[in-house]
């Protein structure tokens, strides 16, 4: 079940959520869900995220819960047993596509170029991340990529905005993107629940062509 087909249909926008405190996650999760964002995005770039990710595990069922800069197989591997139910790499390498399409979890595996596209289409997966997706060229080059490879779908991530987003969920080959944008650092500090509630709502109301 390596396919992320159905990861990228939940919500028009997979907030990307890096969290310190794992006190913060499930109430995060929880605001993020009220706000109609039914998945996240949890990276991997904090000593404390894969008891964040358990606590969402646990406590927020209602919520697909995926984690993300995954760079190493024992990474993927700590994320599923802490509850990842899908997994999110920035790029590929040959070792961790091998690993992470043996776990049984949908992969989005991170491309950025023209041949990345095609390996991993060649492993037999056409749901992508596209990062860094401003940096490597914006919906421009998605929708050049889908002149000669319409089949895969993406998910666009890295300096898009609520702004930048409909550019981006306009063209058929892009099914929802990420973004860090709906989980401000500090409105986490703060514990605004009430302002990743209304940003969520914002993202969810984004319509995918
Ligand atoms: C990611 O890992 O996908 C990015 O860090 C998110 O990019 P953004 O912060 O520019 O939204």
């Amino acid at each position: 079940m390596a396919n992320a087909t159905g990861v990228l249909h939940v919500s028009p926008v997979i907030p990307v959520v890096t969290i310190d405190e794992p006190q913060y996650a499930v109430p995060l999760a929880r605001a993020l869900a009220d706000g109609g964002v039914r998945i996240i995005e949890l990276t991997l770039r904090t000593d404390s995220a894969l008891e964040s990710l358990k606590r969402i595990a646990n406590e927020v069922p209602d919520i697909l819960l995926g984690a993300g800069t995954i760079l190493t197989p024992g990474q993927a591997d700590a994320a599923v047993a802490a509850g990842a139910q899908f997994l999110v790499s920035p790029g590929v390498t040959p070792s961790l596509l091998d690993h992470m399409l043996a776990l049984d979890v949908p992969v989005l595996p991170g491309v950025a170029t023209v041949g990345e596209v095609m390996a991993v289409l060649e492993r037999g997966l056409d749901t992508m991340k596209f990062f860094p997706a401003g940096p490597a060229g914006g919906p421009e080059y998605l929708a050049a990529i889908g002149a000669p490879i319409p089949q895969v779908r993406f998910c666009p991530t890295g300096g898009i905005s609520l702004n930048s987003a409909p550019g981006y969920l306009a063209l058929p080959n892009v099914s929802c993107v990420g973004g860090s944008w709906l989980t401000p650092r500090s409105a986490i500090e703060n514990q605004d629940w009430q302002q990743i509630t209304q940003l969520a709502q914002g993202a969810a109301s984004l319509r995918v062509e």
